[in-house]
């Protein structure tokens, strides 16, 4: 059987996370031999010159919510004249505004609008994304929106991993049950989602106001049973306890952050629960609290990067703008930063023997940039100097 192998050569920047050493390296004047997109250490075959270029991972986006009909740009507006997102919720937006969309929309129309979002993505360089139901709420909706995912994931280059996010709001049929609401996730969508056999984790939002910690513990525990791994939206507007609950079940991630507390942070350093900070919905909803990055990075919790991008909170899919807010805001290294949003992203997705970094067994997801250096990735928000893509070891447009 004939190997296809690549090699690009006479690299001038080649920077990864080495999970060897724990460190971002950058290695000048090399090469990097793929085959059958895998990394591998050596071979001959056809040869792509990189000289002067940097080559680095694909990106990893472990929080998205990209199953949705429409964004909702009037809320944009609304923020800009003075109306908080919580304030727009209570008028009638928010999460459960998206709903009607996804459920009167047939499967098809919703493949194409998420097909069309991965197409951006990819442009973007994610290779990876983490991407969530959430914008059904019933059974048939959410596993509607499941079923997209894992279409759209058949047909497009970009790997996408199903999440189960059932637990994002009450819709209005249980606005005055919340709890029945919950027993349905429990007793009928869970089991349902298990059987469809998609979804690889279960999130909550576990804040005051939407999933409180006794509902968002009873959720997961119920999910855990059923095999899904675990991982929560926890403490974004104000803390409720979601991050002591993560480390509490075992979650693999706890993501936003904006409101944990110190006791918080001390619980995902004990239990090594992963930190996926959002800058962008600070950022996207003009509020001025992020995350407490530094404590987080001081206690030794690993901190993973994501956009968030979803209809309501957050429009931005660019990682490289991502790392730009991580610089700014949340006082990390452009180094930081980039490690956070490949090594420690795929680890919050438990797929950092596979993805996220540019090593000897891991997927050739890599980059081909037209700058020299990591530090000016950030300084291209949009119109990024990308020269070639090269998912699963294949070039693509
Ligand atoms: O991560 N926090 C909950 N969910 C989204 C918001 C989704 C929406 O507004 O549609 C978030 O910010
Ligand atoms: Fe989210």
């Amino acid at each position: 059987m004939t190997r296809f192998v690549m090699i690009l050569e006479n690299i001038g920047n080649l920077t990864t996370f080495n999970p060897d050493s724990g460190e971002v390296e950058t290695t000048s004047n090399t090469s990097l031999v793929i085959e059958d997109g895998i990394i591998v250490e050596n071979g001959s075959g056809e040869f792509i010159d990189c000289t002067g270029c940097l080559v680095t991972p694909g990106f990893v986006d472990p929080h998205t919510h990209p199953v949705f009909l429409d964004l909702r740009v009037d809320e944009v507006a609304m923020r800009k004249a003075g109306a908080t997102y919580e304030e727009i919720a209570a008028m009638g937006g928010g999460i459960n505004s998206s709903i009607n969309g996804v459920r009167n929309a047939s499967v098809d129309e919703l493949i194409e609008r998420v097909s069309r979002r991965m197409d951006q993505f990819l442009k973007l360089g994610t290779t990876t994304v983490e991407c969530k139901s959430g914008y059904g709420l019933n059974t048939e909706a959410e596993l509607n929106s499941l079923q997209v995912i894992h279409e759209v994931n058949q047909r497009h280059e970009m790997d996408m991993i199903p999440t189960f996010l059932g637990a994002h709001a009450f819709p209005p049929e249980f606005a005055h049950d919340h709890d029945g609401y919950v027993d349905l996730i429990c007793t009928e969508m869970i089991p349902a989602v298990a059987e469809q056999g998609i979804a690889v984790f279960c999130d909550v939002f576990c804040e005051n106001g939407y999933f409180n910690v006794d509902q968002s513990r009873r959720i997961l525990n119920t999910a855990k049973e059923y095999g899904l791994t675990l991982r929560l939206h926890a403490d974004e507007f104000e803390d409720s306890g979601a991050a002591e609950l993560a480390a509490e079940l075992g979650a693999i991630s706890a993501d936003h952050l904006m409101a944990v507390t110190d006791v918080g942070i001390e619980s995902l350093a004990q239990n090594n629960v992963i930190a996926t900070l959002l800058p962008g919905t600070t950022f996207f909803l003009d509020k001025d609290t992020y995350a407490p990055a530094k404590e987080l990075m001081k206690m030794g919790v690993d901190i993973a990067l994501a956009t968030d991008f979803n209809p309501g909170s957050c429009h931005i899919k660019s990682m490289p703008f991502i790392i730009h807010l991580a610089c700014k805001y949340l006082g990390m290294t452009v180094e930081q930063a980039f490690a956070s949003s490949t090594y420690y992203s795929a680890k919050a997705l438990n797929l950092e023997h596979v993805v996220g970094s540019l090593t000897i067994g891991r997927k050739a997801d890599v980059i081909v940039w037209d700058v020299e250096k990591l530090s000016d990735i950030p300084l291209h928000d949009s119109g990024l100097p990308i020269k070639m893509m090269i998912k699963n070891g294949k070039a693509i447009d």
